[in-house]
């Protein structure tokens, strides 16, 4: 999918317009994660987390289902809809937390525990979620692993930081975490919270759990250097909701900055702030306004899962999408 792409095209009225009638025309829904544009999260039908965007791409009568996201993100909406036509406005969007583990990792891991259930976190590719036995986004982790039999050790994949946040609330000795980290969130590390929170010490901080700070977070809390109060450990959906409950009149939200964009909506009152200010996803800012576009215009780029991967991936999602908290979106 590498090569030249068209030129940006600047997202003003005669762009929402032909956006919004083209995707009439082919009768799309427009998906966009938190993490997009602003312009592409303004213009979609639906903005939210990922577990939130996969329980709309399950339910949507829409034929087009275009997911102005992650290429991960889209293939599990073409898992769960196989006979919709899923387009991502370009494919070269990937991640590098979904990277962190191949197949081959996978299997070798699998048979030094082969009585284990494997939990796999959706920021995956569909071959390994075809290799796991149930997934979990950041807002259901906790609940997918407590649905596990105590006695059955469970193989917790990619992110060792949702992992850590999973075993210490789950208080589970028999979770294995595998070591791989997103390289935005790994960014936000606990020495940079610890300077923010000590500057602001009125705000509360909002922590994806994917985020290298969000142990930090937690010693800051139980050390009583910032009130326990003032510290939400959440998805992004989740700190939707944190944000329209925030007493303080600032907040410092530890994520990617796309994110603050549906926060400053939910709670106009409240000043939000990133931890990091560089800690944007390349990979999310691929969805241009000339992207979706040009998507529109040309059904592409087309994703496609192989059926025999699908059918074993969509179990696990599946399972996911039945456990767990519900929201998450708009
Ligand atoms: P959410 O599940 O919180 O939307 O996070 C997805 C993601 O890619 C985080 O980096
Ligand atoms: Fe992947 Fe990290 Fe980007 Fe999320 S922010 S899509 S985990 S690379």
């Amino acid at each position: 999918m590498d090569g030249p792409r068209e030129p940006e095209v600047h997202a003003d009225v005669r762009w929402q317009t032909s956006v919004r009638e083209l995707a009439r025309q082919s009768d799309a829904v427009i998906l966009a994660h938190n993490y997009q544009l602003p312009e592409i999260q303004d213009i979609a039908d639906h903005v939210g987390d990922s577990l939130a965007l996969s329980r709309i791409a399950a339910a949507t009568e829409a034929s087009t289902v275009v997911f102005c996201g992650v290429h991960f993100m889209a293939e599990t909406a073409k898992i769960l809809s196989p006979a919709k036509r899923v387009l991502i406005p370009d494919a070269r969007a990937g991640c590098s937390l979904a990277d962190s583990i191949t197949l081959d990792d996978l299997r070798a891991w699998k048979a030094e525990h082969p009585d284990a259930m494997v939990v796999s976190y959706v920021n995956t590719t569909a071959a390994i979620k075809a290799e796991s036995d149930v997934c979990c986004t950041s807002s259901n982790a906790v609940d997918v692993v407590r649905s596990v039999p105590a006695d059955r050790t469970v193989l917790f994949l990619p992110d060792q930081f949702l992992g850590a946040h999973v075993k210490r609330e789950t208080g589970r000795e028999n979770l294995l975490i595998w070591s791989g980290e997103c390289h935005v969130h790994a960014g936000i590390d606990g020495q940079t919270l610890a300077d923010r929170a000590a500057e602001e010490s009125d705000a509360e901080l909002l922590i994806h759990p994917e985020c290298g700070c969000a142990t930090s977070a937690l010693y800051l809390a139980g050390s009583g250097v910032v009130s326990e109060q003032r510290v939400t450990i959440t998805s992004t959906g989740g700190m939707i909701e944190a944000a329209r409950r925030c007493r303080s009149s600032r907040a410092l939200v530890a994520t990617e900055i796309g994110m603050l964009h549906q926060l400053r909506r939910a709670a106009p009152a409240v000043d939000f702030q990133p931890v990091n200010p560089r800690a944007s996803c390349r990979y999310m800012k691929m969805i241009t306004a000339g992207a979706l576009l040009r998507c529109l215009e040309e059904g592409r780029d087309e994703v496609h899962v192989p059926d025999e991967v699908a059918d074993r991936a969509r179990q696990a999602v599946t399972r996911m999408i039945r456990i767990g908290t519900p929201g998450g979106g708009e």
